[in-house]
């Protein structure tokens, strides 16, 4: 057994001092029991713990480690643009690189406006949806996450429609009212909320790949008939593209099925471990913003020179040839070798994403068909699988991601680790 004494130290420590000794809950290991690892390094697909332990990481921080971690051109971008400043507080050229990059790979989007997380995003294009229709209402789909923002914390009441209640204390009545919700994966329900909400929905918002709440792959014909319902409603169609943007080619998931929104939010790839998020859409829609309009706007941060020099570099890495075939073999070996060892369990996988569902069953589209006690099988198990040095997001309904840092002989440890009765 792994020491971790150090880590055990440090969390007992970091209680006694931050709500549930974390920066965010799922670090606080809930799910999964035991003591969170303290990383004090991060290279490649490795992490290295406070105690040296060595850990496969399958987490790449919740996504933008997608050319591995401390990769060197991000690294050296980082460190080179900050002995220039760490903030200037004003405009400055890497806006300018990293808006041209963000452009191309959204051909729909005119313009973009960078923000410093992927909850800012989704707040800055929830306001600017409602600015730019004059409505109040906002429709969401069970199991999405969208970032903390008030009005997007809710869960659905009973009935297939219905106004939001709110998941979280804190959040007025009123507000978690805004926002209407249906689950996935269902025209019938699609087209009741527009029949009751439609005149007065601001905006419909949906990860077009749902990766929060496992991998809820969609069909492309509900997400056509959602497109269809917002257009003919003149409802602004977000797609949050917080973790799905840049990680399955140089653009958004919504190509891949061949569906394109009015907005789009970015996150996570798009800092390349730094904090960096965007709103991109279309000139009509952004161009409602401050200063050339009325939805108020700011941020002393957004822009960070720094935080885009890691941006861009990352992006610029992403064009080269044939880092997305490189992250779709891995998947594809991936999925291969579970097929072979998984002993009949199920996995979706789409690109570099994966999520285990530990059933016979087929992994379920919707939030409502997964079963809890499925997902306890991955809690039950998890710690063992740390002990052997791979480390999973601690919860199992969060997707894993490989990176171009993987190779094949990190997968093949994955599926050992993780099928291996021993
Ligand atoms: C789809 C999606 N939207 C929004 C967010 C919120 O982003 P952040 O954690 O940067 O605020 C996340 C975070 O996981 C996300 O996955």
């Amino acid at each position: 057994m792994p020491s971790s004494s150090q880590s055990e130290a440090l969390f007992e420590k970091a209680r006694g001092r931050m709500p549930g000794g974390v920066s965010s809950p799922v670090r606080a290991f809930g799910k999964v029991g035991g003591t969170p690892r303290y990383i004090s390094r991060a290279s490649g697909a490795h992490l290295w713990d406070e105690d040296g332990n060595q850990l496969l990481d399958f987490c790449m921080a919740w996504g933008p480690a997608i050319l591995g971690h401390s990769h060197p051109a991000v690294v050296e971008a980082v460190t080179r643009t900050a002995r220039d400043g760490l903030a200037f507080g004003t405009t400055h050229r890497n806006e300018v690189r990293l808006a041209e990059l963000v452009l191309s790979a959204f051909p729909e989007a005119q313009l973009a406006r960078f923000v410093v997380s992927g909850t800012e995003a989704v707040q800055t294009a929830i306001r600017l949806a409602r600015g730019h229709t004059g409505r109040p209402l906002t429709l969401k789909f069970t199991g999405c996450y969208h970032g903390h923002v008030d009005s997007l914390l809710v869960k659905a009441g009973s009935g297939v429609v219905t106004q939001g209640l709110s998941d979280s204390l804190g959040v007025p009545e009123g507000l978690a009212a805004t926002t209407v919700v249906v689950p996935l994966d269902d025209e019938q329900a699609l087209a009741q909320a527009f029949e009751a909400y439609g005149p007065r929905l601001a905006a419909a918002i949906v990860e077009p790949l749902p990766a929060n709440n496992g991998l809820l792959v969609q069909r492309k014909a509900w997400l056509e008939a959602l497109r269809a319902h917002c257009t003919k409603n003149g409802t602004v169609l977000i797609f949050d593209e917080v973790i799905n943007g840049f990680r399955f080619h140089f653009g958004g998931y919504g190509r891949n099925v061949g569906v394109t929104p009015d907005l789009t939010t970015l996150g996570k790839i798009l800092g390349g471990g730094l904090p960096v998020a965007a709103v991109v859409g279309k000139r009509e829609i952004l161009s409602k913003l401050a200063p050339l309009g009325a939805v108020y706007q700011a941020g002393t941060m957004a822009g960070n020179p720094v935080a885009l020099a890691a941006g861009i570099a990352t992006l610029e890495e992403l064009q080269k040839p044939g880092v997305y075939e490189k992250l779709e073999a891995l998947g594809a070996h991936l999925e291969a070798g579970w097929k072979k060892h998984a002993k009949g369990l199920s996995m979706a996988r789409i690109g570099s994403l994966f999520w285990p569902y530990l059933d016979a069953r087929p992994v379920p589209t919707t939030a409502e068909g997964i079963d809890a006690e499925v997902v306890g099988r991955f809690h039950a198990r998890y710690r063992t699988w740390l002990d052997k040095g791979v480390y999973l997001p601690p919860s199992g309904y969060e997707v894993g991601f490989l990176s171009t840092a993987h190779t094949p002989a990190d997968v093949d440890r994955l599926l050992e680790v993780l099928f291996s009765e021993a």
